[in-house]
């Protein structure tokens, strides 16, 4: 670790500080005191910044990382930091991971602070392609500190944590995104660009839904390395669990193993997943399924009926609704119709995910289940367009019979005006 100031300065400037600062009582750490007015910001900031530090907070102080003695006065620099008390300086990279998990993979140690908390960072980290390319002795890998910062630790669930799951995306794309950093590798930089486009990546940093993905859904947090085929799958399965069971039934499971595709990817993509569409599948030119199958085999032919069920379900939900809003215009109460369109609805939203099952006969169950609901608010829509029907035709019968009685009155009236003779 190269220190970007002169020594020599230090020199001069460090014991007249020293000389100036208030002695130090017994609870108070020399190396806080001390280090906090230094004047050179590598010195004096991670004496500033651990003040907001869980371990600060928890009870820790520097000596727990660095070593050295946090007792001695303040006029004994030296002794402060002497390796006969411990003192490491500044740990290197390759020293880190062992440092923080000297505690963190302590179950004993642990538990005494927070028994829930995970203890296998270290084991995954070893694992993950960070800790392999580390032990080989590249320094340009993320070690703890990468991710969590240092000396401003915050709890993962604090919105200004490094790694809580709105900022992870961007901590990853720090080194992930940055072409000169990553020159020397031969991987692609555009993940957290994709990731941001992306339906999970919108959702979850424009609009804040913490249920969407970030990196270390499909990564792990400290075992990164690209997913396997069955582990990626996995992961989307952990969110959307029915697509995965019904992929699983279908003749794709069997099919695309052999091949040695993804079960979600070869459709979806993984840092760019987007919202798919009906034209994703059926016949057309935006059709998926014309990737692997063309007319004459029972994909195509499959791919042709499913598009024609949710096309005929989509459009006989629209003349429902249509009849509804008609009636609903004229003032007749439609809320039963409403609550029917509603299940209609639904199934068309059922039919996005039984796509997965890949088989017209579980495709078009659901489908008809939505066409039958779909029927009934149709007879609905059309009764109660006749029931307004009938209420113009009375309306249209009672206005001149109502007309003749008010006109029949008046002529009475002055009838009646006429003869009466005058006073
Ligand atoms: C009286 C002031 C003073 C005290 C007390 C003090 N330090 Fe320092 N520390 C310095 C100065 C000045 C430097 C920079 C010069 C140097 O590297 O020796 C420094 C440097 C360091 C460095 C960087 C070392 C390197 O190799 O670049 C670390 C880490 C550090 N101190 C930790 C501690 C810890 C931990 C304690 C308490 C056990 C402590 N300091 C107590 C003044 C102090
Ligand atoms: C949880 C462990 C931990 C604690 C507690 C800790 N440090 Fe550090 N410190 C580190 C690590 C790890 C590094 C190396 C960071 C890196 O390589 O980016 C470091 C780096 C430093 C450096 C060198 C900074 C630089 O930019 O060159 C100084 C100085 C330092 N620490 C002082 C302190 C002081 C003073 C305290 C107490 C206020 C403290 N540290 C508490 C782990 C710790
Ligand atoms: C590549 C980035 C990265 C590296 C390297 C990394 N972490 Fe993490 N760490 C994370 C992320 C992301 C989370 C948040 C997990 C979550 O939200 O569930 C996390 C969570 C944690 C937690 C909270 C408990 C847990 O396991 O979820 C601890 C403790 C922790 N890390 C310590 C470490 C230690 C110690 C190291 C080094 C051996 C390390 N981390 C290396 C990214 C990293
Ligand atoms: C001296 C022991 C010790 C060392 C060394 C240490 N930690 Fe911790 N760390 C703890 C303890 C204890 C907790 C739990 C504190 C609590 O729950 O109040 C903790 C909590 C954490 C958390 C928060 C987990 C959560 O619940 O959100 C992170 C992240 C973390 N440490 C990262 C690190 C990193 C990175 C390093 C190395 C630079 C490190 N720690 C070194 C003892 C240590
Ligand atoms: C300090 C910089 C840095 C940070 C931060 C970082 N990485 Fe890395 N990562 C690297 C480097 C360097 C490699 C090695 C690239 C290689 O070998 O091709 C790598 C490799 C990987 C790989 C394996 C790529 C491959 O196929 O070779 C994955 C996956 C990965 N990182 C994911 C992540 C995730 C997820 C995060 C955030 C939680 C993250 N990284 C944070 C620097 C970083
Ligand atoms: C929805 C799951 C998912 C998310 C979210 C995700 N990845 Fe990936 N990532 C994958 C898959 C799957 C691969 C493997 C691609 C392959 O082997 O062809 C991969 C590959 C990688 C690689 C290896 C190089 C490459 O591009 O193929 C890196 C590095 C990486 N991801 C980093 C990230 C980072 C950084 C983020 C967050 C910005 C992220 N990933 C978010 C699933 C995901
Ligand atoms: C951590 C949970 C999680 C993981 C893991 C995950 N997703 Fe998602 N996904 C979501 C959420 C949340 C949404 C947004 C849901 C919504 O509002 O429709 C979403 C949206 C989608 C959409 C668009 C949905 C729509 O209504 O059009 C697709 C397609 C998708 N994900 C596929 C995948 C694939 C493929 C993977 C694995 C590579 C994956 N997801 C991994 C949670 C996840
Ligand atoms: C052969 C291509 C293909 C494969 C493989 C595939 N999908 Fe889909 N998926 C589609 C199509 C096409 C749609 C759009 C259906 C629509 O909009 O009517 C879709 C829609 C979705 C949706 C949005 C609708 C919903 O269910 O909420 C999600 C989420 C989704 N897929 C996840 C997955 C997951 C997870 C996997 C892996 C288990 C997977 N898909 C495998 C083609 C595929
Ligand atoms: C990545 C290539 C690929 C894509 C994309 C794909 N399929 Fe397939 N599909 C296959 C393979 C391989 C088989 C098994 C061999 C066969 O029967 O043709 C298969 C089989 C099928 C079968 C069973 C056929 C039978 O013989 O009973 C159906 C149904 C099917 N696919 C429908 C679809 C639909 C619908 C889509 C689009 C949403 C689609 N497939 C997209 C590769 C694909």
């Amino acid at each position: 670790m190269n220190i970007p100031y002169h020594r020599s300065v230090l020199l001069i400037v460090v014991p007249l500080v020293v000389l100036c600062l208030p002695a130090i009582s017994d609870a108070e750490s020399s190396c806080i005191s001390c280090h906090t007015d230094l004047p050179v910001d590598e010195l004096s900031q991670p004496a500033q910044n651990f003040t907001a530090d869980l371990h600060n907070l928890a009870g820790f102080g520097c000596q727990d990382c660095h070593g050295g003695d946090p007792t001695v006065g303040m006029d004994d620099y030296e002794l402060a930091h002497s390796a006969s008390k411990g003192f490491i300086g500044v740990p290197d990279e390759q020293e880190i991971p062992g440092l923080c998990a000297s505690c963190h993979a302590d179950v004993e140690f642990m538990k005494q602070y927070d028994p829930k908390l995970q203890v296998d960072q270290l084991l995954e980290y070893r694992s993950s392609h960070h800790g392999k390319l580390l032990a080989e002795g590249d320094d340009k890998v993320a070690t703890c500190v990468s991710c969590h910062g240092v000396h401003g630790i915050r709890p993962i669930d604090d919105t200004r944590s490094s790694v809580y799951k709105t900022n992870i995306a961007r901590t990853c794309a720090g080194c992930h995104s940055d072409e000169d950093y990553m020159a020397e590798y031969d991987i692609p930089t555009k993940q957290f660009a994709q990731y941001k486009e992306s339906i999970h990546g919108r959702k979850l940093m424009d609009e804040g839904d913490l249920a969407a993905p970030t990196c270390n859904n499909c990564h792990g947090s400290h075992g990164a390395t690209p997913p396997g085929l069955t582990s990626v799958s996995n992961a989307c399965g952990s969110c959307h669990a029915n697509n995965l069971e019904y992929f699983n039934q279908s003749p794709h499971n069997d099919a695309f193993a052999m091949m040695e595709i993804g079960k979600c990817e070869t459709c979806h993509g993984h840092h760019d997943v987007e919202q798919p569409t009906r034209e994703e599948f059926g016949i057309g030119e935006d059709s998926k399924c014309l990737d692997c199958h063309s007319e004459g085999d029972a994909g195509y032919t499959a791919a042709k009926v499913m598009a024609e069920g949710y096309d005929s379900l989509e459009t006989t939900l629209d003349q429902a609704r249509e009849l509804l809003e008609r009636a609903e215009r004229g003032g007749v109460d439609v809320s039963l119709g409403k609550f029917d369109l509603h299940s209609a609805d639904d199934a068309l939203i059922k039919a996005r995910t039984a796509v997965h099952y890949f088989d017209t006969t579980k495709y078009n169950e659901v489908v008809q289940a939505g066409l039958i609901d779909a029927q009934k608010v149709i007879e609905q829509g059309h009764e109660a367009v006749d029931d307004l029907e009938m209420r113009r035709i009375g309306l249209a019968f009672t206005i001149p019979v109502i007309l003749l009685v008010a006109l029949a009155l008046y002529l009475r009236v002055r009838q009646i005006e006429r003869t009466k003779p005058y006073a």
